[in-house]
């Protein structure tokens, strides 16, 4: 089969914060031409915004109201720049703000109000309406495109995704420890994980990868291979 003539589909990668999830689909879409939308990058724009914007409180809670009535005048894209891709918040470019540890801390009781996933989930189906994309996420297989042809989830432990965490900060000069960094990864997968709209779980027709002890080579080698697979059961 030839580019041209593979037909075109929608993979979604869902799974925990830090699992290389992004890494992976990122990669993956470079190799197949694939669009690529890191879905957690727009709700991280949401909660740099609320926090712009004096919608957090001091012990971290949110605004929802206030929040809730922003929400038309938030407008999220993506832009690319030397193969990289750019999150621009009503205009500007906030890839580095929304990845320090300051959004971390209040993304995912942002990402568990329902009037802020109904908005961020509209978006990212209309993104993905003519397939061809790479998705990743928390509820891209379960509720975004639940009818995706390809659907990964992605694992492994805490301590292995904080320690991964704690090396992208400090590769941004950003101070941070590995226990403040653990606390977060699992504070941040409880959330996500028993929020009432969407939670993150792995839906029924996905297929798991547990990449704790995986090198990224081995990784991208089972992906692709998974990519074979769905397309010649299509
Ligand atoms: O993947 P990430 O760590 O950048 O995601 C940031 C937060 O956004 C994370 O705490 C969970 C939330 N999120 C979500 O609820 N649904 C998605 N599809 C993507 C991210």
């Amino acid at each position: 089969m030839t580019a041209n003539e593979r037909p075109l589909i929608t993979i979604a990668i869902d799974g925990y914060s830090s699992s290389g999830k992004s890494t992976m689909a990122k990669k993956l879409a470079r190799q197949i031409g694939y669009r690529y939308i890191d879905s957690g990058a727009m709700y991280r724009a949401v909660a740099l915004y609320a926090l712009r914007h004096g919608m957090i409180t001091r012990d971290d809670s949110v605004n929802a109201d206030a929040l809730q009535k922003a929400l038309p005048d938030i407008r999220i894209d993506f832009r690319l720049e030397d193969g990289a891709q750019h999150t621009i918040l009503n205009g500007e470019d906030v890839e580095k703000e929304i990845r320090t540890m300051e959004v971390s801390r209040v993304v995912s009781p942002v990402a568990a109000l329902p009037a802020v996933r109904h908005a961020l989930v509209r978006m990212q189906q209309e993104l993905g309406a003519s397939k061809g994309i790479v998705m990743d996420g928390r509820d891209i297989g379960t509720t975004v495109f639940p009818d995706a042809e390809m659907k990964v989830f992605v694992k492994a432990s805490a301590a292995t995704r904080a320690q991964r965490r704690l090396d992208e900060l400090t590769a941004r000069g950003e101070k941070a420890t590995f226990e403040e960094v653990l606390e977060n990864v699992e504070q941040r997968d409880h959330i996500d994980e028993t929020r009432d709209e969407s939670p993150l779980r792995c839906a029924e027709d996905a297929s798991v990868l547990d990449n704790s002890f995986m090198t990224p080579a081995q990784q991208d080698e089972w992906i692709m291979d998974l990519y074979s697979k769905t397309l010649s059961s299509l």
